[in-house]
């Protein structure tokens, strides 16, 4: 079976390593019928595309969206990550985003294997708020976090999902409700009424500030972590500095309910420093490829480009991928 796929290679080191992750995807024998969208800051600076909806409905034609990077340093901060990455993740009803974390912590002697659920349609990227008296001593600004019941519950439904079918069996909500009492008790008690309906899997829960200390000192003790949009955004980050580097972490933004494509893309951003230098890492692209197979029903071919990707030498860009390739080919 062909899968069509859409690509945004996006800005910086995007379009670099999503070619890479796609010639993986290829060489592991799994068929994929491209078509390249031009969209990021690049594409915004010369005629003013952002995502319009035209396009937008285009992407819901394809099985899955394969997505680099965006983010342009001559564009002001927002624009296009709101106009096109949290459109799509909105608009594509993109509800959990699921962080994969494998490696050995430094410190640490035994490799730890968790997965972040981070919510991925509300909190404060909803973007609630507003300025008063911009640029006056008196300027006030507010940013507000929308948690609704069925936004909480679905994504804590899927962490408990993922937690059956791993061997820990286990589930940790992370939030902040000594402080966030509002959303923190809405956040709770979903947690407690769904991890009721699944006996059989432990549970535990942390405050943010405490889980970066964990994540750090304890990794092992996580199996699937449940978390807010916001906190998972910085806790993901965390987790890749602790699983090998930012160079390897990969996301899915996915649509569980699959009323729409899936989008899958790596956790880092779009670099611009060393764009088009042939030195970005490509792995974290690859392993966001094996998370669409995965997704995609592709499951053996998804198994074995992981297991290629353990063990790299640091090399060019070109050099990863094409050494990947050469592993899942033989
Ligand atoms: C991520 C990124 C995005 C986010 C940015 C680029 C808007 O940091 O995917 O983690 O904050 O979600
Ligand atoms: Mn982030």
């Amino acid at each position: 079976m062909t899968h069509r796929i859409a690509v945004i290679g996006g800005d910086g080191i995007g379009p670099e390593v999503t070619a890479e992750a796609l010639r993986v995807v290829r060489a592991a024998g799994v068929e994929v019928e491209t078509q390249e969208f031009d969209l990021g800051g690049a594409r915004y600076l010369r005629d003013g595309e952002i995502l319009s909806d035209g396009v937008l409905d285009e992407l819901r034609s394809f099985d899955a969206i394969l997505l680099g990077a965006v983010g342009d340093p001559r564009v002001p901060p927002g624009v296009i990550e709101r106009g096109l990455l949290l459109k799509m993740r909105f608009e594509l009803d993109l509800y959990v985003n699921q962080r994969p974390f494998a490696g050995t912590a430094p410190g640490h002697s035994q490799p730890h294997d968790f997965v972040v659920i981070r919510e991925n349609t509300e909190g404060p990227y909803v973007g609630e708020g507003g300025v008063l008296r911009r640029g006056t001593p008196n300027e006030v600004a507010t940013q507000g976090s929308v948690n609704t019941r069925h936004g909480v519950e679905r994504c804590i439904r899927h962490a408990f999902e993922l937690a059956e079918t791993r061997s820990a069996r286990h589930v940790t909500l992370v939030h902040k409700t000594n402080v966030l009492t509002f959303a923190g008790d809405l956040w709770e008690r979903t947690f407690n009424e769904v991890a009721a309906e699944h006996p059989g899997i432990g549970t535990s829960y942390n405050h943010v500030d405490a889980a970066c200390i964990y994540f750090v000192q304890d990794p092992h003790r996580y199996d699937v972590v449940v978390t807010d949009n916001l906190f998972g955004d910085i806790l993901t980050d965390l987790g890749g500095a602790v699983s090998g580097g930012i160079g390897l972490a990969s996301s899915a933004n996915l649509n569980p309910a699959r009323t729409g494509p899936s989008m899958f893309e790596p956790v880092h951003g779009s670099a611009p420093d060393i764009a088009g230098t042939n030195r970005a890492n490509p792995t974290a692209a690859v392993l966001s490829a094996a998370l669409m197979l995965d997704f995609l029903g592709e499951s053996t071919a998804a198994d074995r480009i992981r297991a290629a990707c353990v063990d790299l030498p640091t090399r060019s860009t070109t050099e990863v991928g094409a050494m990947i390739a050469d592993r899942v080919r033989d």
